[in-house]
């Protein structure tokens, strides 16, 4: 599927924010190291998330100014969760907080069997009650879209409702899935690449996202 197919799909928004892109070239580029790397992550992860919660609700509260009292706007309530796929969405939890730092954090711990490409899972921990939470899942890579498919499973078998996916560079092959899978989530995309080679890596992409972050291989 294209990228103009893909966003007719209201539940989809692929950025295309100059920032973004700008950033996401450098992400890619094998000589950038470890430290520029995370730092990366973090600044796409806020400028995507500065997007995705445009539809948080608010409610006005009395305020007074140097001025005068006034009713101005504020965040209702405080009940997001954001949650991480480890590894590498650990990368992007920093840049989420800065937006929603009293926003609570669960776990999901995965990892891809490197013949099969099929997630294993072997952690989960979601802060309760789940329920009512805007809950903005986290994950860089979107490949096959087993992994984030998954994750979204077990945030729904706990009860989660109302759930927002963020990556930053997607295969078509993974956002079509997750898209048919889960049809009532938002996905958000900082990039659609053009396809997953035969090991399921994503073509151009960026290699292995948990490794680069955490400087392992
Ligand atoms: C990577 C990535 C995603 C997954 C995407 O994690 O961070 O979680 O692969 O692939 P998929 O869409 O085909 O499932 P990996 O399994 O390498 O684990 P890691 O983050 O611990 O390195
Ligand atoms: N996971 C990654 O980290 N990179 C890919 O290209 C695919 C899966």
């Amino acid at each position: 599927m294209t990228e103009k197919e893909f966003s007719r799909n209201k539940n989809i928004e692929i950025f295309d924010h100059p920032l973004i892109q700008h950033k996401i070239t450098r992400l890619r580029d094998k000589s950038t190291g470890t430290a520029e790397f995370r730092k990366l992550i973090n600044e796409i992860a806020m400028l995507m998330g500065y997007e995705a919660l445009r539809d948080l609700e608010l409610e006005d509260v009395e305020v007074e100014t140097p001025i005068e009292k006034c009713r101005s706007p504020r965040i209702k309530g405080k009940k997001q969760a954001i949650v991480p796929i480890l590894r590498a969405g650990l990368g992007m939890t920093d840049g989420l907080l800065n937006l929603l730092p009293t926003a609570k954090v669960g776990h999901i711990g995965l990892y891809r069997d490197e013949n099969t490409h099929k997630p294993h899972s072997y952690y989960c921990k979601l802060p309760s009650p789940i329920e009512k939470r805007i809950i903005i899942v986290t994950d860089p890579m979107l490949a096959t879209g087993g992994s984030a498919i998954d994750a979204v499973n077990f945030i729904k078998e706990k009860g989660g409702k109302k759930i927002k996916f963020m990556c930053i560079i997607a295969a078509p092959e993974g956002l079509k899935a997750l898209s048919e899978a889960h049809p009532d989530i938002q996905i958000y995309v900082g990039h659609l690449d053009r396809e997953l080679n035969k090991d399921a890596y994503i073509c151009p992409g960026l290699g292995d996202a948990g490794d680069r972050i955490f400087g392992t291989k």
